[in-house]
């Protein structure tokens, strides 16, 4: 497609979210270029509605069916012809539609997973934030990738830093592209060095502030436990067709040095740059081409040293569970998700201590059959079970922990 004639259509999913607005951000710095044509939400209707003023989308989704009318009365008290749909259907259409050719998938946790396969069924490029979906259903979203020639594009920063220091043909394999490991950074977040006996006691607000990194509250959780990385090291194998024995997580608190590839000749490639999501964010809308993203220029003065660290598996149960959910294989990433959502979930209403979120996770793992992730159908029942299993194992957690 030549975007000379005509400008790239592109659906933003979870466009009221932290990824979403940083994308219209830099599609807004490229408004020649780029056509926003629908944007959703799951329940912010008012930030919607003033989406919809700024960018003059075709289409509003509204997740949540029930205040789908509320944005339509907004949207025509403000003149806008904006067509509102409702929905995971609504979601899935807006994914789908034959004047996108992009699809940034920005809505947090499972509730992604469908409207990514509809934009792989559909042969769009997705640019990839909503890493859950990888996580539940890597084979089947993956298997959707290539049935249907889509393209896959990491916003993970890390990830994204790992497509940039990898060969053209990677996609060969990453021994004939002569790759040895990935090499995963991680900040480590706010407890990175907190004394162990503290961490019972730390508030959703103190998980939330995460050191480098403005971003939605269930991935500020994940940080905070380090799940986030486990579900990079998950993210990274389906991405790049690899195992987790050849993805080293390395702690490396200032977020400059968002990841690296080692080849077999002993080069590290790395991938710097100020801790900005619209940094990937403009690499892979503007792929194989560079677009000014809005970030500022990174002052190799300012940062002065770059430190690193083997992560502590003990502090941080989370990450180990991951690695052994995905050598697990089959659904057993799919129950880790499941898990992690509903743990966090209930940290965040202030319901579970944070020490128990990696407790809650494993446990759910023992006591679920996992099985093959192999259909639709088959994940969206393992994850279902899963979560009912969490859901009873997080009630008996907190109703222990208080009494
Ligand atoms: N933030 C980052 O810097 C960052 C970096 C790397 C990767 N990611 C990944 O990007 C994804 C989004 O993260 P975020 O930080 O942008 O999250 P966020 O700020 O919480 O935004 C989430 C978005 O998803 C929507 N949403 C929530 N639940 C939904 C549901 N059930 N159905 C439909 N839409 C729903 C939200 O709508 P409402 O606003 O109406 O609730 C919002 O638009 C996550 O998978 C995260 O792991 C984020």
């Amino acid at each position: 497609m030549d975007a000379n004639t005509r400008r790239i259509g592109v659906t933003v999913l979870g466009s009221t979210g932290s990824i979403g607005v940083n994308t219209l951000e830099v599609l807004e710095r490229h408004a020649g270029r780029y056509r926003v044509v629908a944007l959703t939400a799951n329940t912010d209707v008012e930030r919607l509605a003033e989406q919809c003023a700024r960018f003059q989308p075709e289409f509003a989704v509204v997740a949540q069916t029930e205040r789908a009318a509320e944005l339509a009365r907004r949207l025509r008290d403000a003149r806008l012809d904006t067509r509102v749909l409702g929905g995971t259907d609504g979601l899935e259409t807006v994914a789908a539609l034959e004047q996108v050719d992009y699809v940034m998938a920005a809505i947090v946790g499972a509730a992604g997973l469908l409207p990514t396969l509809a934009a792989a069924r559909a042969g769009k490029r997705i640019l990839l934030a909503n890493k859950e979906a990888l996580v539940m259903s890597g084979r089947l979203l993956m298997d959707a990738v290539h049935r249907h020639a889509a393209e896959l594009l990491p916003i993970d920063s890390e990830h994204n830093a790992i497509f940039q220091c990898m060969p053209l043909d990677y996609a060969k394999g990453l021994d004939h592209a002569g790759v040895r490991r990935i090499l995963l950074t991680a900040s480590g977040g706010p407890f990175l060095d907190i004394p162990l006996e503290r961490l019972a006691a730390v508030t959703p607000e103190q998980a939330c502030s995460h050191p480098n990194w403005d971003m939605g509250r269930k991935i500020s959780v994940d940080s905070a436990t380090m799940m986030n990385k486990g579900l990079e090291v998950i993210e990274a194998c389906w991405l790049f067709d690899t195992t987790p024995d050849r993805v080293q997580v390395v702690v490396h608190p200032q977020s400059v040095i968002h990841s690296m590839v080692e080849y077999v000749d002993g080069s590290v490639l790395a991938q710097l740059g100020n801790p900005d999501m619209r940094i990937p964010i403009a690499n892979a809308l503007a792929w194989p081409d560079r677009i000014e993203s809005g970030a500022s220029a990174l002052n190799m003065f300012e940062v002065a040293h770059l430190d690193f660290r083997e992560p502590d598996l003990s502090r941080f149960a989370c990450l180990r569970i991951a690695y052994e959910a995905m050598e697990a294989g089959g659904a057993a990433t799919t129950v880790l998700n499941a898990a992690n959502e509903v743990a966090v979930e209930r940290f965040l209403e202030g319901k579970l201590p944070f020490p128990e979120i990696p407790r809650v996770i494993e446990r759910t793992l023992a006591a679920v059959a996992a099985g093959e992730a192999d259909s639709l159908e088959s994940i969206c029942e393992i994850d279902a079970e899963a979560r009912s299993a969490a859901c009873r194992l997080t009630d008996r957690g907190a109703a222990r922990v208080q009494t």
